[in-house]
């Protein structure tokens, strides 16, 4: 008698408990990046909208202790601006990332991921890593991707304090990555995380007295219809490796805003579904757009 190879399948807990994300503020070298954008131009971009005040990020987190590994693989997708009509000049960006420590109240936070961006107009995919409260650091620019690029993420804790930030192109057989050792924030390795997020800049301006100071501002959203984390898995320090929906796998659904055309304010979110190892983010949209 022949035994199937055994498959635990779990379908979506989709609508659980929302959790609330905690410190994915993107900093250092992202703000940099951007900073010589003027404050009046990130106004318009980002500040100019309603929104229903939910938070700003999609995806699974799974709960648990001792996370060692939490990787995901996803197609790099087409992009367009989200509102039609919108200036190209602003910054309008999603993080897709994987990470650890991504809700919980902890002082660190290890991720990596892509960012998709429309930069005047144009979508650039770049790799980034980052050890929260440390800034995101982009890899080499070779490392940036084209639409249709399979693309694995992988971060993994080797200790409280260090790690490493993994991301490879199947497409091609490579990749590059980032080794973390002896941070001083410390990861509380209490959920692995698989995210889409609407991220926020921190730039530094000065005024007119030459004093400095921070603006932060959550970057305008760019439209990518459909995202799915395939071998969505993490392991912990006992060698158990979990699925994304295999466990309790919360989704954070979220992401809610006003669309701004001529026709009416329509609800827009970014939800989650779960299917097998599979997370996969949409934009939904209310009845009266598109
Ligand atoms: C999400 O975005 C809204 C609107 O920009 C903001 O008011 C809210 O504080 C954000 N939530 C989080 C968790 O950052
Ligand atoms: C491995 O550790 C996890 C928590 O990190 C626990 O839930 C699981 O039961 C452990 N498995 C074994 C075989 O010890
Ligand atoms: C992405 O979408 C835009 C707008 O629909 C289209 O013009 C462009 O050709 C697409 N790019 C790819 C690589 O499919
Ligand atoms: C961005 O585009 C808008 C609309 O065309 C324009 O008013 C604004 O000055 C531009 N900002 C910059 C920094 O070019
Ligand atoms: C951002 O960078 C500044 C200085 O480089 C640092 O003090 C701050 O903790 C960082 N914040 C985050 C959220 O990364
Ligand atoms: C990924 O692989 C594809 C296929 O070989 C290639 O076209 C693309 O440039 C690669 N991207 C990166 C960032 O290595
Ligand atoms: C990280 O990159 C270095 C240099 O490219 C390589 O030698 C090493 O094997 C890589 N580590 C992993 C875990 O892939
Ligand atoms: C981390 O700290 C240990 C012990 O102080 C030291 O031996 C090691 O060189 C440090 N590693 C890095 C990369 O700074
Ligand atoms: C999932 O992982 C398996 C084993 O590592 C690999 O063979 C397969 O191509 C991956 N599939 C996707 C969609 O990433
Ligand atoms: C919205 O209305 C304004 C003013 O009536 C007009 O200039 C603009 O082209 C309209 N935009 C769209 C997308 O229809
Ligand atoms: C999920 O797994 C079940 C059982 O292995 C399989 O029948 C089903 O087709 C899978 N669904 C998807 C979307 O892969």
């Amino acid at each position: 008698m022949k035994f199937s190879t055994t498959f635990v399948t779990c379908l979506a807990l989709a609508s659980g408990v929302k959790a609330a994300p905690v410190a994915t503020q993107r900093n250092g070298s992202h703000g940099a990046r951007v900073s010589a954008l003027a404050m009046s131009e990130l106004g318009d971009a980002v500040n100019d909208r309603p929104s229903w005040g939910s938070s700003n990020w999609s995806g699974g987190v799974l709960q648990g202790s001792d996370f060692r590994t939490v990787t995901g693989t996803f197609t790099i997708p087409n992009i367009t601006m989200l509102y039609p009509g919108e200036p190209t000049n602003g910054t309008h960006s999603v993080a897709v990332w994987v990470g650890i420590d991504g809700i919980h109240d902890c002082d660190a936070l290890l991720q990596t991921g892509v960012d998709l961006t429309m930069e005047k107009g144009i979508p650039k995919f770049k790799a980034w890593f980052e050890w929260i409260p440390g800034p995101s650091t982009d890899f080499d620019h070779e490392l940036e991707f084209s639409v249709g690029d399979s693309v694995t993420m992988t971060v993994t804790a080797t200790s409280k304090t260090g790690g490493i930030a993994m991301v490879e192109n199947n497409s091609k057989g490579t990749s590059v990555n980032h080794t973390f050792a002896n941070e001083t924030a410390e990861l509380c390795l209490a959920n692995a995380d698989w995210i889409v997020e609407r991220w926020t800049l921190t730039s530094t301006h000065q005024d007119d007295s030459g004093r400095s100071y921070r603006h932060s501002t959550q970057v305008s959203p760019v439209d990518f219809d459909t995202l799915t984390f395939t071998n969505a898995s993490a392991t912990t320090a006992n060698g158990s490796s979990l699925d994304a929906c295999n466990a309790r796998t919360e989704s954070v659904d979220l992401y809610e805003d006003v669309v701004k055309d001529n026709r009416s304010s329509s609800r827009l979110q970014m939800v989650t579904t779960f299917d097998n190892s599979s997370i996969t983010v949409s934009y939904v949209r209310g009845d009266h757009v598109k």
